[in-house]
């Protein structure tokens, strides 16, 4: 069977991921810090497998904290050869930057971006030596935009969205210039996938201290899986699910960048304390 792994598997997206690959028939590896929580998602996963007619997945966890020393390592090494990474762990940071939690905000910069950007390296060479595998890393519609108080979050998902546009690229292009361009058509080979997802009530917000009353264009967090998994399955990269969240991104194009970001901003502007 197929074996995947996903990232942040305890809770929100990553535990839907789990769930729906073991109905695809995966094997999964699941990592989160809350090693309770990866058993209840393993049993889960395996009983959703069963009952949608699949045999049984082998799941093994790995209860660690991303931030950890060797935490990218330790993933690799427990699966070199898997099929599909989903590097999905990751929160944010609403409020003004400059007042927050420093290490909160940069242990941000750490997980969204620098880990995720080492388990892409990692396994991205890996897949071109057996010239298969796909990792799909969970960026978000902040990415097309600065977002005055989500301001640090946002340029992790701007970094996310950027890397992993760039590496497909260059993966596909690296086996075509090995392979002969006849031989290696586009889209196909390993690919490094970004998504793109908009509003979903998971426990991200309150991780990340988001209001639920800023959120728009909310899509439940099993659609916005069922939709990444598509994308992974159809190589379609930077996909923005949902068509509130596609508006939003193109009609962005249009309009001067000074004038988004001070319209993010508007929009989500929380009232500071000494407002009265
Ligand atoms: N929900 C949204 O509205 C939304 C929108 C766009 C993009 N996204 C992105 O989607 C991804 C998943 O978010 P979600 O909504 O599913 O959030 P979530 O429900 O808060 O889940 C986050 C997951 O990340 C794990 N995690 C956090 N810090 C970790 C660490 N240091 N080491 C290992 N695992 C860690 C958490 O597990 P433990 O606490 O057990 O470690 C949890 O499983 C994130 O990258 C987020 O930025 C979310």
């Amino acid at each position: 069977m197929p074996l995947a792994i996903v990232t942040g598997a305890s809770a929100g997206f990553g535990r839907l991921f789990a769930l729906q690959l073991a109905r695809d028939g995966h094997d999964l590896l699941l990592v989160a810090r809350r090693e309770d929580r990866l058993h209840e998602v393993a049993e889960l996963a395996k009983k959703t497998a069963i009952d949608a007619g699949k045999p049984e997945p082998r799941v093994e966890l790995v209860p660690v904290d991303l931030l950890s020393d060797g935490a990218a390592t330790k993933v690799f090494e427990s699966a070199p050869d898997a099929d599909l990474v989903i590097n999905n762990a990751g929160y944010g940071h609403y409020g003004p930057a400059a007042e927050g939690d420093r290490a909160f905000q940069t242990r941000m910069v750490r997980l969204n971006c620098e880990l995720l950007t080492d388990l892409t390296l990692l396994y991205a060479r890996r897949m071109l030596e057996r010239d298969v595998g796909t990792v799909l890393n969970i960026a978000s519609t902040t990415a097309f935009q600065p977002v005055p108080y989500f301001a640090v979050y946002a340029a992790t998902k701007a970094y996310v969205l950027s890397f992993s546009e760039a590496i497909d690229w260059e993966l596909q292009d690296v086996r075509r210039q090995r392979r002969g361009r006849g031989r290696a058509a586009r889209g196909q080979g390993p690919r490094v996938i970004a998504f793109c997802p908009g509003y979903s009530p998971t426990e991200f917000q309150a991780a990340s201290s988001y209001p639920e009353s800023l959120g728009v264009y909310p899509m439940k967090a099993e659609e916005v899986v069922r939709r990444a998994l598509i994308a992974v399955q159809k190589g379609k990269q930077a996909v923005v699910p949902g068509l509130g969240n596609k508006l939003n991104v193109v009609t962005q194009r249009l309009v001067p960048r000074s004038f988004v970001r001070a319209t993010a901003g508007r929009m989500i502007r929380p009232k500071l304390a000494d407002e009265g």
